[in-house]
């Protein structure tokens, strides 16, 4: 089945046999046989914690195999270290956004490989040099970006567009994408993907993860399945369906797609924003009633997320005036908490989770007064809270101490989405829930978000992500350049399209 050649070379860069990984006794990798030629994209798929990462972090010479061989070339390497594996022309774009916060745009692109000059006999560094490659690389991603800036100034977007280009820089024969487009609005992704497309082209060989399946089918060549540590096919993109990949992914486990069939949503008001003005936002009219679930719609940078910075105080407002059940509320984060609302931010990793902490922990952390009875901890009550949602997310984990670090990706999103899930909130802001997260997971998410709206709390949900915001809202509004430039009902005729419109400011349908 593997003969037809799908890239422009004739042997493979990559061959993998038989590969195994295993931490502390448990194999998390087991016997997989996998292979990449030049010119191809081959894409990865399967839920959280299937082991996509574990297995490019091996290639990538992040972590050595437990059992099995790589060849490149058709020669046998036994990959040191990850300088090795850059050396054989393997780059990686990790899940994990690694930036150095106070260093530059450029800086950040060539840090450890530095260009120097010779200068008054001494090896200098040639900024000159590293700005001009900087700049190049920047410009065929196609985005405007100052590359004197300091990287923590940048948004979740742009500081995967310097991940993307510090591989771009080195030229690699092989470039690793693990879940590129997670931040990535709806224009920059179909532009990186343009670009991946182009890079193939050249005949570079491509790995590529997503959750994205429609993504998947549109990028790939071959597509290679993992279920729970091993490879359950490998298929061209002509033999592939979505269908026919989530059945692979998930095996005989149950799977609906999740249908919304009762609303909640009551005539009274929680939340009322009236004529509200910020440096980013203009004009916000909106109102969140009690067992609503609110959609706000927008491509990323659209004033999503400032909404729910402006209801939290983080933002200066201009003009305008915000109501909390009816009474008249002037925003600051103690007095947002302490009138029940909670915030699920966007940055969850970065913002929410404490890796040396274990799973329990990182669930029960902000809620900790709920376990307390007359001072003391009721610690079962704590570990049945915790127990309770690693079953209700399907989350991968040996257990509830297990530490938190050693999650995958998904798998630590879902961890910190049930610490706010389990909250005694009665307004939940939930800025881009499902990021990262595999498509089985993504319907128990919307199905708990669900019960929290029919248990009277009201929920606004920030997407950019249309699908889901389709499937679980009352009501959406359309944010665009600071300003709501639609209301829509998710069932009224034509809505993806109407809604798709008003995101992208009108101009093309
Ligand atoms: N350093 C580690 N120590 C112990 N277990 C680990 C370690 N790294 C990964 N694992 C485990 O290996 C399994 C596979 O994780 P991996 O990160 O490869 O999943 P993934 O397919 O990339 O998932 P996601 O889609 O969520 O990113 C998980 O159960 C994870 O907990
Ligand atoms: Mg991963």
């Amino acid at each position: 089945m593997e003969t037809k050649s799908t890239g422009q070379g004739t042997g493979n860069i990559i061959e993998v046999e038989g590969l195994g990984k295993e931490f502390n006794g448990v194999w998390v990798l087991n016997d997989i046989n996998f292979d990449l030629q030049p010119g191809e994209i081959h894409s990865l798929v399967g839920e959280n914690g299937a082991g996509k990462s574990t297995f490019i972090k091996i290639l990538s010479g992040v972590y050595q195999p437990s059992a099995g061989s790589i060849k490149t070339d058709g020669n046998p390497v036994v990959m040191h270290n990850v300088k090795h594996s850059e050396s054989l022309g393997i780059r990686t774009v990790h899940q994990e956004i690694n930036l150095v916060p106070f260093f530059s745009v450029f800086e950040n692109i060539f840090i450890g490989t530095e260009e120097k000059r010779r200068f008054l006999g001494v090896n200098v560094m040639d900024d000159s040099k590293m700005k001009k490659k900087a700049r190049e690389v920047i410009k065929t991603l196609g985005v405007e970006l100052d590359i004197d800036k300091p990287t923590h100034l940048l948004n979740a977007s742009m500081e995967r567009i310097v991940e993307i280009s510090k591989v771009l820089v080195h030229r690699p024969r092989v470039i690793i994408f693990d879940e590129p487009t997670t931040s990535l609005g709806e224009e920059e992704r179909k532009r990186l993907l343009e670009i991946i497309k182009g890079l193939k082209s050249t005949g570079i060989g491509i790995i590529y993860i997503s959750h994205n399946l429609d993504e998947v089918m549109e990028i790939s060549d071959r597509i290679t399945v993992f279920r729970d540590g091993r490879k359950t096919g490998t298929m061209y993109k002509e033999e592939a369906s979505p269908e026919k990949i989530v059945s692979m992914m998930i095996g005989h486990k149950s799977y609906n797609e999740y249908k919304r069939d009762k609303s909640y949503k009551e005539r009274d008001v929680y939340l009322e924003i009236n004529n509200l003005s910020t440096d980013k936002l203009d004009n916000i009219n909106l109102s969140l009633h009690k067992g609503e679930i609110l959609g706000i719609a927008g491509v990323v940078g659209a004033g999503k997320t400032e909404i729910a910075q402006a209801i939290f105080g983080l933002d200066k407002i201009h003009k305008g005036q915000i109501y909390l059940y009816g009474q008249k509320y002037s925003p600051s984060c103690q007095r947002a908490i302490s009138n029940g609302i909670a915030l699920v931010p966007e940055e969850r990793q970065a913002q929410g989770l404490i890796p040396n902490y274990s799973v329990m922990k990182n669930i029960t952390l902000t809620y900790l007064g709920k376990w307390c009875r007359n001072g003391v901890m009721d610690r079962q009550a704590e570990i049945d809270t915790a127990n309770e949602y690693i079953k209700l997310m399907s989350i991968k984990t040996t257990g509830h101490s297990q530490i938190v670090k050693f999650l995958s990706g998904g798998n630590q999103q879902k961890v910190i989405l049930s610490r706010w899930l389990n909250g005694d909130f009665k307004i939940g802001i939930f800025d881009e829930p499902t990021k990262g997260i595999d498509v089985k997971a993504k319907e128990d998410i919307y199905s708990l978000v669900d019960r929290l709206a029919g248990n009277g709390k009201s929920i606004m949900v920030l997407s950019s992500y249309l699908p889901e915001l389709l499937s679980i809202s009352d009501r959406i509004l359309v944010v665009h350049d600071g300003k709501i430039v639609g209301e829509f009902d998710p069932k009224e005729e034509n809505a993806k399209e109407k809604i798709m419109h008003a995101m992208l400011g009108g101009r093309v349908a």
